[in-house]
């Protein structure tokens, strides 16, 4: 039987990291998966995280099953976090194996809800979303979202896409950072996009997975606030992988809002009944970091410093990167990469001269010129910008 399998095209992200490991060249540069490095290239285990998983080991006495759900103070912790205010009885939630678990619940409640939802994604979004979509054998459809030329969003070709969502659709959205170009709405078309969808009608799937990374805790979830408080239908799925750096661990929430207790709590059942089907009980430990962290006061000013001091970090890099390459290029094209926000920017460079630049100068990033900036340091910036230029990019 096992034999009938089809072979499975490797996931590119990840075979990405694998062809990095088994490169032996020294001074290889990894700009793949979407990992934050410090200067050293260490990814670093938090300093909040480490006294919190001091405390649990100090204070849990069982490693017996928690809720379904996921624990109550997580979930909690995570919905005034994402949510602030905001939250409260609107909000049902599960604790994630992960934000890809939180995405693949959340397209599997839609599924049961109303089984001719189209879901309208991004062109491009993160290739997971495809990947799952074409999975679960789920209708989807891409609107337009990068410009090419600009590096920025194609904002009306955006609107007209996602205008063309129906009720009982639902459109998926980057909460922030988006993954792969790094390019954001504005405030104002966070707005225009909140009326598009009070005009047809869809449901918003808001995409969290690196609140924190942009412009700041508060300022990264501002569009997914505005959205909540307009909507009266809204899913979030939320990761902790990389704002608290427990990629591992696997920690996601996934989180409705509705305007009635009885959709809430159909959605909440749902929810739970989700998790026991595909994997029962939520991954505690990561959550448990996080909910340690986020009820202690000491503990969260000491993560939110740290995260500070990583956002940071990226802003520098992105600055010393698009001035770097003013300078060997002699033009400002390459400036979007001091606007985008988050890990990631597509530069914009062909397949080709992804691979040119793999080849002459050991750097790595993912085919369609998504590189992670933090998998840069002060040292490598001047070197991949004279790859990219030498790259004729
Ligand atoms: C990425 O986009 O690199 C990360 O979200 C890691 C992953 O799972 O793909």
């Amino acid at each position: 039987m096992l034999g009938n399998l089809k072979p499975q095209a490797p996931d590119k992200i990840l075979s990405l990291m694998a062809e990095f490991k088994a490169d032996t060249r020294q001074g290889k540069i990894d700009l793949g998966v979407g990992v934050y490095k410090d200067p050293t290239g260490l990814t670093p285990v938090m300093r909040a995280v480490k006294k919190a998983e001091q405390k649990i080991w100090e204070t849990q006495n069982t490693k017996s099953y928690t809720a379904l759900a996921g624990e109550p103070e997580y979930r909690d912790a995570m919905s005034s976090m994402v949510l602030g205010a905001l939250g409260g009885d609107r909000v049902a939630s599960v604790g994630t194996v992960g934000g890809t678990g939180a995405i693949r619940q959340a397209l599997e409640l839609v599924r049961m809800a109303n089984p001719d939802a189209v879901i309208h994604v991004s062109d491009p979004t993160w290739p997971n979303h495809v990947s799952i979509l074409n999975f679960m054998g789920q209708a989807y459809e891409m609107y337009p979202y990068f410009d090419n030329e600009t590096r920025g969003i194609a904002f009306e070709a955006m609107l007209d896409g996602i205008g063309k969502a129906k009720k009982g659709d639902v459109v998926l959205l980057h909460g922030c950072c988006h993954n792969p170009t790094g390019a954001n709405p504005t405030a104002e078309q966070w707005d225009a996009i909140a009326e598009s969808l009070e005009k047809t009608g869809a449901t918003p799937l808001i995409d969290l997975a690196y609140q924190g990374f942009g412009d700041g805790l508060d300022e990264d979830a501002a569009a997914t606030r505005m959205i909540a408080e307009r909507l009266p239908e809204v899913l979030i799925a939320a990761s902790c992988s990389k704002n608290f750096g427990i990629y591992r661990e696997r920690t996601g929430i996934l989180m409705t809002l509705t305007n009635d207790a009885k959709s809430r709590d159909l959605s909440q059942g749902a929810m739970a009944y989700l998790n026991r089907q595909n994997y029962s009980f939520p991954p505690d430990h990561g959550a448990r970091i996080v909910s340690t962290i986020l009820t202690d006061d000491a503990l969260k000013a000491d993560w939110k410093a740290e995260l500070e001091e990583v956002r940071q970090t990226m802003l520098g890099l992105r600055t010393q990167l698009a001035d770097e390459l003013r300078t060997l290029s002699g033009s400002d094209k390459f400036d979007f990469i001091a606007r985008h926000r988050g890990m990631f920017s597509r530069i914009g460079a062909t397949p080709e001269q992804v691979a040119r630049m793999k080849e002459d100068a050991g750097i790595y990033m993912v085919g369609d010129s998504r590189l992670n900036i933090a998998g840069l340091n002060r040292d490598t910036v001047p070197i991949l910008a004279r790859a990219i230029v030498e790259a004729g990019v």
